[in-house]
């Protein structure tokens, strides 16, 4: 696909968390608002993940870079903070993180832990709530947020296991804050990708089958890749997209409509 397209989002500044590598949902993102012409801040999880993230934040020239945990208390608010002291506002909130403690993922939901079922809805969704909170008062002019779910959310997934639950409340999550954040003009999508080869994916059991059913299954025959949910992203945070709000958009060559 040609990736000069017009760059409607000249000026506007994006925060974009999740990036781990070249392969993740976030960096397909960050390149879409790059290309689109918004100016990016970019966070690594910690100091293992830096020299795999700050390269790929200098290739498309992030003007705010930083790391985040969103664990660690005041990780989260200090990254705010840099941004309102070199941005003053924020136009655009990308949430592609999610965790789930191993033995609680790969297990069944009726195993999970009461411990790992809080950090993964933590990790996975309460802290797209609290970056919402943070962003929200920057978005002086509206903006748009995003989180990334999954199709686990609405329909049984073997092998998502407490993750489904988690991205539940994620897509809920999206919902009630659309519903809060609307009159500021703030929208929020979660958008639901198909499944991709991904750092975080590797943690799902037998998830190349998961591959070969979307494929097989989609209406259009093709697996997704990290940029088709980019631009996606990328549109919705457009103008043309501004009576857009609340919804889950799925990014998964129709395989969402089959039974
Ligand atoms: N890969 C898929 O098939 C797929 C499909 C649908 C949705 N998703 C969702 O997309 C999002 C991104 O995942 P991905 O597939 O790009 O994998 P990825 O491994 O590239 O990204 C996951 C990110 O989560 C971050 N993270 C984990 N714990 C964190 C914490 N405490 N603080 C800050 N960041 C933390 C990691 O550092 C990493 O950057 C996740 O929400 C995932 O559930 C993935």
């Amino acid at each position: 696909m040609d990736t000069k397209i017009n760059p409607v989002l000249t000026g506007r500044k994006a925060l974009i968390v999740g990036v781990a590598n070249d392969q993740s949902i976030a960096y397909g993102c960050a390149k879409a608002f790059r290309a689109a012409g918004a100016e990016l801040a970019i966070t690594w999880l910690n100091e293992k993940a830096r020299p795999h993230v700050e390269p790929l934040a200098h290739e498309l020239e992030a003007s705010i870079m930083a790391g985040l945990d969103v664990s660690k208390p005041g990780e989260l608010e200090a990254v705010f903070q840099t941004i309102e002291k070199n941005w003053g506002r924020l136009d655009v909130l990308v949430h592609s993180i999610a965790f789930a403690p191993k033995a609680d993922l790969q297990g069944g939901l009726l195993d999970c832990s009461g411990e790992g079922f809080a950090k993964a809805m933590d990790i996975s969704c309460h802290s797209f709530i609290r970056m919402a909170r943070l962003a929200a008062p920057l978005m002086s002019d509206g903006g748009a947020m995003f989180a990334m779910s999954y199709l686990g959310a609405n329909k049984v997934v073997p092998n998502y296991n407490v993750m489904g639950p988690v991205k539940a409340a994620l897509e809920a999550a999206c919902r009630y804050l659309a519903y809060e954040l609307g009159p500021k003009g703030v929208r929020v999508h979660a958008i639901s990708p198909g499944p991709l080869k991904t750092r975080a994916a590797s943690g799902i059991k037998d998830f190349e089958l998961l591959l070969n059913e979307a494929a097989s299954k989609a209406p259009l025959g093709e697996l997704v890749d990290i940029m088709d949910v980019g631009w996606t992203c990328a549109y919705l945070a457009t103008p043309f997209a501004h009576r857009l709000t609340g919804g889950t958009v799925y990014v998964d060559s129709g395989a969402n409509i089959l039974a």
